[in-house]
């Protein structure tokens, strides 16, 4: 059953001293207060850019000139950005051995730069750029970066609609929520699969669900406890509770 109200951050430090071991899943509404803006709040990316033509593997092939526009404005806003509350509450509920890893959807380094140590991007990052034609990586410093070993027209190195994902970051992933007690999910709407399907694998095998989100999420009603509130001042309470 979900739960909202003012003593949500008592009850969710309850959970997650109780459920261990917690894993926290995040998504792009942890780092909005970083300056990022997120994809489906009404302020979202995806209100403004059509992702059919930003941010799939065949937009990029038709037109990557136009993708690497869309991405350049990107690195602007990451390059200005700072971890917020968010990120370093859960880099010291890690450091007091409550929060085993994060598996992140985020591609802008922040939890790494909070101080979480076991962070798993699942959907890669921005640091790096890769190469289509012939799998050079490098680390990206500016948009539209050519191959030093090919000389085609590298690409951000995020996952685009259409690419696998990393398969290693997944298959973490998949067994840290499998053997999670609670799944923390912080600032995600849990719409993009197969990230999406990860707290299904952790109530399949009997652990507990938390959602600290603005805004409704499909597990909702499958969570012990729903925070529909900001993840920097809930996660901030949390750790004086
Ligand atoms: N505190 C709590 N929740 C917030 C905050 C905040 N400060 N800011 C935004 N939110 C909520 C939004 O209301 C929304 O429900 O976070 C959620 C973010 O959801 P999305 O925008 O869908 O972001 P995300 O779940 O990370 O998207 C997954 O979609 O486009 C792809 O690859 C992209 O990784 C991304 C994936």
């Amino acid at each position: 059953m979900a739960f909202v109200g003012e003593n949500d951050a008592a009850r969710l430090a309850q959970l997650i001293r109780t459920r261990q071991p917690c894993v926290v899943l995040t998504g792009a509404g942890i780092s909005t207060e970083s300056g990022i803006p997120d994809f489906r709040s009404p302020t979202g990316i995806w209100t403004q850019y059509d992702p059919m033509e930003y941010a799939t593997i065949d937009a990029f092939r038709r037109d990557p000139g136009k993708v690497w526009e869309f991405y350049a404005l990107r690195l602007e806003a990451l390059a200005k950005a700072e971890p917020n509350a968010g990120h370093l509450a859960l880099a010291e509920l890690e450091r007091r051995g409550l929060v085993r890893a994060v598996v992140t959807q985020n591609i802008d380094g922040l939890h790494q730069r909070a101080g979480s140590r076991e962070v798993i991007e699942v959907h890669g990052s921005i640091r790096t750029a890769t190469c289509l034609a012939c799998g050079e990586e490098t680390p990206l410093d500016r948009a539209l970066p050519l191959c030093p070993r090919c000389g085609e027209i590298m690409k951000p190195g995020v996952v685009m609609f259409g690419e696998l994902l990393p398969v290693g970051a997944m298959e973490r992933a998949t067994e840290l929520a499998h053997e999670a007690g609670l799944l923390l999910v912080v600032g995600s709407a849990l719409e993009v699969y197969p990230v999406a399907a990860l707290p299904e694998e952790t109530l399949s095998a009997g652990g507990a669900l938390a959602i600290v989100n603005r805004g409704p999420t499909g597990y909702d009603g499958r969570a012990d406890l729903k925070v529909d509130g900001g993840a920097g001042e809930t996660l901030s309470t949390l750790l004086r509770a």
